[in-house]
């Protein structure tokens, strides 16, 4: 009990780790002061936690994070819902409180065929507007949105998910409408609007071999344009058996061959069985729901958290066994309860794929990342 109050008390004003140090007294370790020394340390922050309605996670972003991305206050739907009509409310309360954190401020994201309103792309009947209005369209909407933040925002994922993966390019309207082009297009526009800026490309399944391949010829081509492009994002959103360690540090060695950084952009583990056997990562699968696949509604079984807390730790190994390319880790997500797998890709279910529980405590795997960070040799 007395243990438990202690951990209680340093968790409640920041502390993610007691390391048993300073002869019993509680080290104030935290994620961005240990493993964010090696690469950045981030989350994502909903609109609940931009706008201070959720305290609880605003203060574990803000002591354990030294980066933020935006969950949807950036996407063309939430920004720029209508033509000529922007909504900056919340993306400027998201970009002040990364500055008064002092956080790497992530700009999520420029071109998704998601959260995309239908007047982006159509015209008043309906139809795919021509390329050229296209162009025009995608130009002020990076030069306005990227401009706006010009200087405060330290990296754009500035195309999202322009790929199948089986490698090809997948059928949006932007590929409808302006082929190939619209990606180079897009970094373009953004470098101009802030030449400063980090600009990025993101997208999952990084670890299936045509896709990977498909996203390295992009950015040779973009390197032989001479446009910038500085990292490249692998999502993960993980499951107990997919992607193998195996495959993402593949991923991560081949990319680093093409001369960019690595980002981890969307870090989460499921708890929780997938509705079918070979399962994609496709975003917007909606299974129907099943008990037999939401098993853990009153809590995880220690020997599946056990399990979770190894599986989650061997891929923060990984990371810092990469730290020499891998320039940011982001969670999607604050706590259990904010994340979106919480209704993917089964609406209803409770899963467990975060760092901070249900209740906004640290799980045991955050002290272990803490004690694996301090073990590794700071060689960078
Ligand atoms: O804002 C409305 C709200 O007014 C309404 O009451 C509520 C009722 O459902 O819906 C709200 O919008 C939802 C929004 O999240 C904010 O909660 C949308 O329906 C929902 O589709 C949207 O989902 C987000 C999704 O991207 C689409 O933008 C998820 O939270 C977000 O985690 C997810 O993030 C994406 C990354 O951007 C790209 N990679 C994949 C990842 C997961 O899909």
């Amino acid at each position: 009990m007395k243990k438990l109050l202690l951990t209680t008390l340093c968790f409640s004003i920041g502390i993610s780790g007691c390391t048993g140090k300073d002869s019993g007294h509680c080290k104030e370790l935290t994620l961005r002061e240990t493993i964010g020394k090696y690469f950045l340390i981030g989350t994502t922050l909903n609109n609940r936690q931009i706008t201070g309605t959720d305290k609880e996670s605003c203060a574990i972003a803000a002591n354990q994070f030294n980066s933020i991305s935006p969950e949807g206050c950036m996407k063309i739907k939430a920004i720029h819902p209508e033509e000529g009509r922007y909504d900056f409310a919340v993306a400027d309360g998201f970009v002040d409180f990364g500055e008064k954190h002092q956080q790497a401020v992530i700009g999520h994201t420029l071109v998704w065929h998601a959260a995309l309103p239908d007047w982006f792309c159509t015209d008043k009947e309906g139809k795919d507007v021509s390329p050229e209005v296209l162009k025009q369209r995608m130009r002020e909407h990076i030069y306005t949105v990227v401009g706006r933040y010009k200087g405060r925002i330290k990296g754009w994922d500035v195309v999202n998910e322009a790929f199948a993966d089986d490698g090809t390019y997948r059928n949006s309207p932007f590929y409808r409408i302006l082929g190939e082009e619209f990606i180079p297009l897009a970094f373009q526009y953004a470098h101009e609007a802030d030449p400063d800026c980090e600009l990025y490309y993101n997208d999952f399944n990084l670890h299936l071999t045509p896709k990977r391949e498909a996203i390295i010829r992009l950015v040779k081509e973009l390197q032989r344009r001479n446009l910038r492009i500085d990292a490249v994002g692998m999502q993960g959103h993980l499951w107990k058996g997919s992607p193998t360690i195996e495959g993402v540090e593949c991923a991560i060695v081949d990319l680093a061959k093409a001369d960019v950084k690595v980002m981890v952009t969307e870090l989460d583990l499921t708890a929780l069985p997938a509705p079918k056997k070979d399962l994609g990562g496709e975003a917007w699968a909606d299974f129907e729901y099943d008990a037999s696949i939401d098993p853990y509604r009153d809590g995880l079984p220690d020997d599946v958290e056990q399990q979770w807390t190894e599986h989650m730790l061997s891929f923060f190994k990984l990371f810092l066994k990469h730290k020499d390319v891998i320039t940011r880790v982001t969670l999607w997500g604050v706590s259990d309860g904010d994340s979106w797998r919480n209704g993917w890709p089964v609406r209803g279910r409770v899963d467990y794929p975060l760092l901070f529980d249900r209740s906004h405590q640290p799980k045991p795997v955050v002290e272990r990342i803490i004690k694996e960070t301090e073990n590794t040799p700071n060689d960078k």
